[in-house]
């Protein structure tokens, strides 16, 4: 198992993160180009989506799970920035439904172009669930999320190459990754597999689990599909962070204490949505260096990956889970990894 940071030494990166670094607010253009950002209904997608709008993006595409949501948030973003009707778009998207992830790549093959993905969407829960045979919160946060990076690249690329920009795919993380336990990787067997028994599930460090492993994944696509250096038409991936943000992620219910120390913290310590979408915006800005490129992002910089990346077992770790994680995603969608050769 990788060693995760320890508590005291995560607890003075979160302080410092939430109350000493400021997240400004973007100001480059976003002129003729067209964003997806997904669970953008509501928290921080929502929020980054009023940015793009506000920074003059072309077409910012809603990808919601519930159109009638979508819909609703559309409204909302119209009304608050006075942009006209043709700029956002409600598509769906269930990132919990594979068939849905391919139906959704499947339509974005028919616009024009495609300069940035926000892969926002996400879930927390306590509860062991199953969708698609598998648990619910690797499901959706990380086999959803990659299997639609990995559909949009080919469009990414298109894009990229027609315009001679650089176009964006950035994957929303956590800096719960630093202290991620992933338990269930341990010893021999499929990763995959133990996290599908619901018998001893750690659904309390799960969430955190399944942020590391979205940043693994992240990686050794970022590895496997390098910018040539300096060249102006490629893709750039990145696992970001927002940090601590007051949205509605965690909707389970909790005991009356829980929630009290859930509201103080939040309270004390978490950013606005509205702050919190100023760095997503960030991750996927037009002038978005090289050195971004694989890297974790935290406060609107490229922050340290942490030693369950960085050690020897972490790499171990990163290696073993993307083979089977790509297995998996070939099983889904037939060729979806050939993107990557
Ligand atoms: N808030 C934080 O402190 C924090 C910190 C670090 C990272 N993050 C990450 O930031 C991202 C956004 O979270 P948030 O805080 O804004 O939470 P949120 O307000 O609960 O928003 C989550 C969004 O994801 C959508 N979603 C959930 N399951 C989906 C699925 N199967 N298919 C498609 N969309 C789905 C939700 O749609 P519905 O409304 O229809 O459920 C909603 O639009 C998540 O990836 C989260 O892990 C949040």
């Amino acid at each position: 198992m990788p060693p995760s940071m320890s508590f005291p030494a995560f607890l003075a990166l979160v302080l410092c993160s939430q109350l000493f670094r400021s997240i400004p607010t973007p100001t480059i253009s976003f002129a003729n180009q067209t964003v997806i950002v997904t669970g953008s209904n509501t928290g921080l997608g929502l929020e980054a989506a009023r940015h793009l709008v506000r920074l003059g993006a072309a077409k910012v595409i809603l990808a919601v799970r519930t159109v009638s949501k979508g819909y609703a948030a559309a409204e909302e973003l119209l009304a608050s920035t006075k942009a006209t009707k043709d700029v956002i778009e409600v598509w769906q998207l269930d990132l919990s439904d594979y068939a849905s992830v391919k139906a959704f790549a499947k339509r974005v093959e028919g616009l024009q172009r495609l300069d940035a993905v926000i892969q926002n969407a996400g879930i927390m829960t306590l509860q062991f669930k199953k969708v698609e045979a598998m648990e619910s919160i690797i499901a959706v946060n990380v086999v959803g999320a990659v299997l639609l990076g990995l559909l949009l690249l080919p469009k990414l690329r298109e894009t990229a190459e027609r315009f001679g920009t650089r176009t964006r795919l950035s994957f929303v993380g956590s800096d719960m990754q630093y202290v991620a336990q992933c338990r269930e990787a341990q010893g021999e067997g499929s990763a995959f597999e133990k996290l599908n028994e619901e018998k001893g599930a750690a659904m309390d460090d799960r969430y955190a689990t399944s942020k590391l492993l979205l940043l693994y994944a992240v990686r050794s696509i970022a590895l496997l599909s390098s910018p040539q250096s300096g060249s102006k038409s490629s893709v750039l991936i990145n696992c970001m962070t927002p940090g601590l943000c007051k949205s509605s992620l965690f909707r389970d219910d909790l005991s009356f204490i829980l929630r009290t120390l859930q509201g103080f913290m939040m309270t004390l310590l978490a950013r606005s949505t509205e702050v919190g979408g100023r760095a997503l915006v960030d991750a996927v800005r037009p002038d978005l260096g090289e050195e971004t490129h694989g890297a974790f992002l935290m406060d609107c910089r490229v922050a340290d990956n942490g030693t369950s990346v960085d050690s020897v077992e972490g790499k171990k770790l990163q290696e073993r889970f993307t083979k089977e994680l790509f297995e998996r995603l070939e099983e889904i969608s037939p060729g979806v990894t050939s993107v990557l050769h």
